[in-house]
């Protein structure tokens, strides 16, 4: 969600800062680009060179660099932006913000903004509750500045109340929340996903399993139902959280992963088969711990049910997408799987490429139909999930 987005970072003078840094790291890993701006006394509280580290950037502080007279521009910065978050906000800085004063580079940068703006208070419980502070905040909420609520506990002052900022990662919420307002593109869509790898149980103690660890189904359930689809999502055993919005069914193996999507694919509109499904199971399970001997041993195996197949089977209108993870003759056996499953269009990964396959944050992958394909280029999993719910929707709102 939050991917790709501008963040204008301003920083005022107040002991919540150093959360600034945790906040930036935060935003950062999320995929946003981060210019901090900060007031002069916030330099006080935590370093220009701790926040341009973590930032990636210069920070700025004044108008223009007394050195060799270079402007830092506020109306660029302004138009930079794709949301200007204030945080630590003092109530000095609310009380400028809400009165129009311009005499530093963040309130210049505030006034000329175009983009959304948010705050998140921090100060003692008194200060914050001041009808002056309190008059501030109305007049900013009442201009469409989101206030990122304090939060109530211990302040550096050594009182307990309301007025500590907002952890990181409520900030960080609150913001995806801010940009998740886009279009519900897929609302009253049902989508079945699955994802994860399976484990099939040899006795009841080890299972055979494979590397999958969900994120790229994950990703995907996850766009789906930020554009207000309804997700289903089957999955393996993984650590991941399970995303906002979403229905999650646990499984284990290929045989329950495959009465749990059989069981909603009717319900839905389509599905994207996202998961490493094991090719083979234990032909029997032993009821108790395989003892080992000298000899060797072998396991029999036999073969498990294809979900995605059957689904193709059952269709009827309803979208399929396949994944297809291939070492050689890659378009050759995707294409391949696309017809053989009788699925829409499949996403070809090749763990030939770096930055492909398992447990890494990005993916390079083919998007393969009857028509061509659209080979994408390395992208983090999230934005490789949002190119192929642009595709899902092209498709499924024909
Ligand atoms: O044939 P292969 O396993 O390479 O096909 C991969 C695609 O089929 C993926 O979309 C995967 O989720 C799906 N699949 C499945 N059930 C299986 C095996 C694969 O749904 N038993």
């Amino acid at each position: 969600m939050l991917a790709g987005k501008h963040i204008l970072l301003g920083i005022t003078g107040s002991i919540a800062a150093y959360k600034a840094a945790a906040l930036t790291r935060l935003l950062v890993k999320a995929g946003c680009e981060v210019q901090v701006v900060m007031t002069t006394l916030a330099k006080q509280f935590i370093t220009p060179l701790t926040m341009a580290t973590l930032s990636k950037r210069p920070i700025l502080v004044e108008f223009f660099d007394p050195e060799n007279g270079a402007w830092n521009s506020h109306i660029k910065l302004g138009e930079w932006a794709d949301c200007m978050l204030v945080a630590p906000a003092t109530a000095n800085t609310l009380a400028k913000m809400a009165h129009g004063v311009a005499d530093n580079l963040l309130l210049t940068s505030y006034l000329s903004a175009r983009c959304p703006v948010a705050v998140a208070p921090a100060m003692d419980l008194d200060m914050f509750a001041h009808p002056s502070t309190q008059e501030n905040l109305r007049l900013l909420a009442s201009r469409g500045v989101k206030i990122v609520d304090p939060g109530s506990g211990f302040l550096a002052s050594g009182l307990e109340g309301k007025g500590r900022m907002a952890e990181p990662e409520q900030i960080v919420a609150f913001l995806e929340e801010l940009f998740d307002e886009k279009k519900k593109s897929l609302a009253g869509k049902h989508l079945l996903v699955t994802a994860g790898p399976t484990c099939e149980a040899i006795d009841p103690v080890r299972y055979i399993t494979n590397h999958s660890t969900g994120k790229m189904g994950y990703a995907i359930a996850g766009e789906l139902a930020a554009r207000g689809a309804r997700v289903t999502l089957v999955s393996g055993p993984t650590q991941l959280a399970c995303p906002k919005g979403v229905d999650r069914v646990d499984v284990r193996s290929a045989e329950q992963m495959y009465e749990a999507s059989t069981k909603a694919f009717p319900q839905a509109d389509g599905a994207v088969m996202c998961a490493a499904v094991a090719d083979y199971t234990p032909a029997v399970v032993a009821d108790r711990k395989i003892k080992k001997s000298d000899d060797d041993m072998a396991i029999p195996l036999k073969r498990t049910r294809d979900i995605a197949a059957e689904l193709g089977r059952q269709k009827e209108g309803r979208l399929l997408v396949g994944f297809a993870l291939e070492t050689d003759h890659e378009l050759e056996h995707a294409q391949g799987k696309l017809e053989r499953k009788n699925l829409d269009f499949i996403v070809l990964n090749s763990l030939q490429n770096a930055g492909a396959g398992f447990g890494v944050d990005t993916n390079v992958v083919t998007l393969i139909d009857r028509q061509g394909r659209e080979e994408l280029p390395l992208l983090s999993k999230h934005e490789v999930a949002s190119r192929i719910v642009d595709k899902i929707e092209s498709l499924i709102l024909k």
